[in-house]
């Protein structure tokens, strides 16, 4: 359930009129429903209420400082992959202790900084990185708390971009070697072995692989308290689907339930990093229609937002319903819904039956508040879009749109002497 409606033929974000936002602040414009997100992130988190758990909010889907600070007060961790999340967490006022640190290329600044922070937990991927953060660890005087990411060999059948959990995949340790990876972990000076995480994939519609995964990781700590090597907590990542179009993934109690039922009311505290389940319906990319034109029997909708602001459909053809913002009796046409960005792979609908859009309309694409603008980028000098939070009847700028100025911000053109 989200709070993008239609009144009166008018798409409403909670109680705000979203044409009304995006007259104040010019499009492209990504905008979102705190009470979406705050819905969202409750259901997500009550869910698993009978169950000793940490959610942390995984950033990278959405790292907006409004949008973190909202989940830190609701009492969420955060999923970090880098220094700078962990600079944006620390920022939206985030517990430090509730913090993980997850990803496959730390870099060793990254690293001593969230030591000093002093986060919960390092999911490190490999031997190298164990030595390295028991290096920074022993440098800084202080023991850094580690998990291992275990690569479960489970396949979560979703996009293969967004599969991690697979033997193929550059993710986490291979779970058939990973005693050997403890006991390497558990005999360093300064590390201690706190706990065991995997991440599967991403956008998982079924809750079976995730079942799967979680009955090999818990043999897998069987065998490490067997072998006198406790573990406190027990991370199983994040990558519950949602309905973009129609997908029907379990609703998170259905998730919950299933976990909870695997861990049996003992053992490791449980640690969640979801990210697109609580943000991605919460947030849509509004834009708005500069051209249509028909070229070779095909229809083309122009719109003013390209993939530099939403990447999903060109990185793995995924889909987004594109809806009007203003409803009238135009009826429907099959059309291409393009950018202005010079790349064939700048669209964010093919042959796809739509509103038969024209110049001037506003066009909603729903389900933008994951992976949305935080893969954003200034490809073809384009400025970023702004970004908009609504609550109830109040809307405020969360991130002001850049300009041209922000655009050459740091470069130089260099003073070699003349050729
Ligand atoms: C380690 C890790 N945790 C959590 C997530 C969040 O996944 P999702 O947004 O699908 O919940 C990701 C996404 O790639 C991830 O790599």
């Amino acid at each position: 359930m989200h709070h993008f409606q239609y009144k009166n033929n008018e798409l409403y974000c909670e109680t705000v009129r979203v044409a009304d936002v995006a007259r104040a602040v010019g499009t492209p414009l990504y905008l979102y429903s705190r009470r979406t997100l705050r819905r969202h992130f409750r259901a997500f988190d009550g869910a698993f209420d009978g169950v000793r758990h940490l959610t942390c909010f995984s950033v990278k889907s959405n790292p907006n400082l409004a949008v973190l600070n909202l989940f830190a007060r609701e009492g969420g961790g955060m999923d970090i992959v880098s220094g700078g999340e962990l600079y944006r967490a620390l920022r939206a006022g985030v517990d430090p202790g509730k913090i993980v640190f997850s990803g496959v290329g730390k870099g060793a600044q990254d690293m001593a900084d969230a030591l000093a922070a002093g986060i919960l937990m390092f999911n490190v991927e490999s031997v190298q990185e164990l030595r390295k953060l028991n290096d920074i660890a022993g440098a800084a005087g202080k023991t850094a708390p580690v998990a291992l990411r275990v690569n479960p060999d489970v396949d979560p059948g979703t996009h293969p971009y967004i599969s991690t959990g697979l033997r193929e995949n550059k993710f986490g340790i291979d779970i058939r070697e990973a005693m050997e990876h403890y006991a390497a972990a558990a005999g360093m000076d300064h590390l201690r072995v706190a706990g065991v995480s995997c991440h599967i994939g991403s956008q998982l519609t079924e809750v079976s692989p995730f079942v799967a995964a979680l009955r090999k990781v818990k043999d897998l700590v069987r065998r490490l308290e067997e072998r006198g090597i406790p573990v406190e907590y027990l991370d199983l990542g994040g990558g519950l689907g949602i309905t973009y179009d129609r997908e029907t993934p379990p609703h998170p109690k259905a998730y919950a339930e299933a976990i909870a039922g695997e861990m049996g009311g003992s053992g490791p505290t449980l640690i969640l990093e979801p990210g697109r389940v609580i943000a991605g319906n919460a947030g849509i990319l509004v834009t708005e229609v500069l051209y249509t034109k028909v070229s070779n029997d095909k229809t083309f909708v122009i719109v003013d937002a390209g993939m530099n602001d939403l990447m999903r459909p060109s990185l793995y053809n995924s889909y987004h319903a594109i809806e009007p913002v203003r409803k009238s009796r135009r009826g429907t046409v099959v059309a291409d819904v393009v950018g202005p960005i010079c790349e064939s792979g700048d669209f964010f609908a093919k042959a796809r039956e739509l509103y038969a859009f024209e110049p001037g309309d506003l066009a909603a694409i729903m389900s933008a508040g994951a992976y949305g603008f935080s893969m954003a980028s200034n490809y073809n000098s384009r400025p970023r879009a702004c970004e908009v939070m609504v609550d109830g009847d109040r809307f405020e700028v969360i991130r002001e749109r850049e300009t041209r100025e922000d655009l050459v911000r740091g470069e130089r053109i260099p003073g070699f002497p003349a050729d």
